[in-house]
């Protein structure tokens, strides 16, 4: 670790002042599984939240509640479904919460991903609540509010995190009003009238209110969030309520590992690898990587590919497109139209362009590991984000962190949070193709010294705002408030 990183954390944990610090995601950092010769094997899932808190728990160290979601994570924790991780290196406890199939069924893949997730990202034509899901969330906070419970002390700070679990806060203020509990929304927040249409919008509003501080990634999200809280309910309510301070903190990535990784040996091993496998040498690369998630603008991205190759008939044959879609949420049947779109889509392009010795874009429908992913960042001239809407993105990030050859030029959706803060990019607007293609192509055919020129200020920019000056920001906000109350001042 860096040593201004190190100092970021070291003042956070002074803040802190001997309280312990729980955080909650519903997904977990490590999930252990079978392997087909029947050994125990530890994998991290794919997602941004756990990403971004992961280096962050490993330096300040403390309690981390998830679901178990892996088939042999109950085999390898303690009475209490306790586990060190990371296992090369414990640092942290990670507390696992047991769901039943139909807890897993109702509550993450029914209420959280097919009622929340799409009304938070304003796509209300995929809404969908049912009265026994919204029973599955609030029974299955109430079990995340046990866990936590459990392990935090009266004083202690509770950080809990995004769409899954917006009663806890209340829940837990319930039963020890000593807690800090503060709360990160790591997705986009909608206005009043796209969140008014779940039907429990009130109840998951009083439950998120009972924190002490609610963290956005940009402002507009934490305006929404006010305009909710006004319109919800009247001023008399507003008042008598102890309402919780909110305020915008934009996460990032651990800048100095991504950059650390990318000039290994091993990744240097997976970019020839990807060169020989896919014919890559003398060719112009691309890459995007997401989970396979209808907000992420994948199939928009393929259309204003096989747009490119019709208008620039010069780069049939020379770029080669590498897309990496992680399978999420696989259950849900929004996920798997998803899927067979972009299916669809790659092997039309690859039917009308492609030829032997040339496959325009390569699909990866798999978990791709971190070091392989590291490769194609490293290797591309041009990386595309396109979502339809993201609370911030973090890949936007990563792609520029790996920039070490200083080689590739990122194109992002004006609709990603990240655009707020990286200028240094070209941006698109992934609704519409043909500018989207242009603007792939700005990236494609950008002269050498300009991109130089792009690249190392992305980087300078993303350098000076890591994961660390994230939580710091947010932890200090969190510890003031803790410190107001021990010495017993309204926060
Ligand atoms: O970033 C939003 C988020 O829902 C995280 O909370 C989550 O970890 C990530 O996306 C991946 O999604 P999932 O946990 O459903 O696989």
């Amino acid at each position: 670790m860096e040593q201004n990183d190190q100092e970021t954390i070291d003042f956070s944990k002074k803040w802190f002042k001997g309280r312990n610090l729980v955080i909650v995601t519903n997904r977990e950092p490590y999930a252990h599984s079978h392997a087909e010769d029947g050994d125990i094997v530890c994998s991290i899932p794919t997602g941004g939240v756990t990403a971004a808190m992961d280096p962050v728990m490993q330096e300040m160290g403390g309690t981390w509640v998830a679901w178990g979601s892996g088939g042999a994570d109950k085999d390898v924790v303690d009475s209490r479904s306790r586990i060190k991780v990371p296992p090369i290196k414990p640092s942290y406890t990670l507390k696992r919460v047991w769901l039943s199939a139909n807890e897993v069924a109702n509550y993450y893949s029914g209420y959280c991903n097919e009622g929340l997730w799409p009304l938070a990202h304003n796509l209300v034509s995929k809404v969908r609540f049912d009265n026994f899901k919204w029973k599955a969330y609030v029974r299955v906070n109430r079990k995340f509010a046990s866990a936590v419970l459990d392990e935090a002390g009266d004083r202690d700070v509770v950080w809990v995190h995004d769409y899954h679990l917006m009663l806890l806060p209340e829940m837990l203020k319930k039963e020890k009003p000593g807690l800090t509990v503060v709360f990160f929304w790591h997705i986009p927040w909608p206005q009043h009238d796209i969140f008014k249409i779940c039907p429990d919008h009130k109840s998951l509003l009083r439950g998120i209110c009972a924190s002490d501080l609610v963290g956005f990634h940009i402002p507009r999200y934490c305006r929404n969030f006010q305009e909710c809280l006004e319109r919800a309910f009247t001023r008399e309510q507003i008042w008598s309520a102890a309402m919780p301070r909110v305020e915008p903190f934009p996460i990032s990535i651990d800048v100095r590992d991504i950059e650390r990784g990318a000039r290994t040996a091993r990744v240097k091993k997976f970019m020839k690898q990807l060169r020989d496998r896919y014919r890559l040498d003398g060719r112009i690369v691309g890459c995007g990587v997401e989970r396979l998630d209808y907000t992420k603008g994948i199939p928009e991205r393929l259309e204003a590919l096989e747009i490119l190759f019709d208008k620039r008939p010069e780069l049939r044959g020379k770029f080669t497109f590498l897309q990496v879609c992680s399978p999420s949420r696989g259950e849900i049947s929004e996920y798997k139209s998803i899927k067979t779109r972009v299916v669809e889509l790659t092997n039309r392009i690859n039917s009308r362009f492609g030829s032997d010795d040339w496959t325009p874009v390569v699909a990866f429908h798999r978990k791709v590991p971190f070091e392989h992913i590291l490769a194609m960042y490293r290797m591309a001239d041009v990386a595309v984000v396109s979502p339809l809407v993201d609370g911030m993105n973090l890949v936007a990030k990563e792609f520029i962190a790996a920039q070490v050859d200083e080689k590739g030029i990122l194109v992002l959706s004006e609709f990603a949070g990240a655009a707020g803060s990286i200028k240094n990019a070209i941006p698109c607007n992934p609704f519409e193709r043909d500018s989207f293609a242009d603007s792939i192509y700005r990236a494609v055919a950008m002269p050498p010294d300009e991109r130089k020129a792009m690249i190392r200020a992305a980087r300078d920019e993303a350098g000076s705002y890591t994961v660390f000056d994230w939580v710091n920001g947010f932890l200090k906000a969190a510890s003031e408030i803790a410190g107001l109350k021990s010495a017993g001042l309204e926060v």
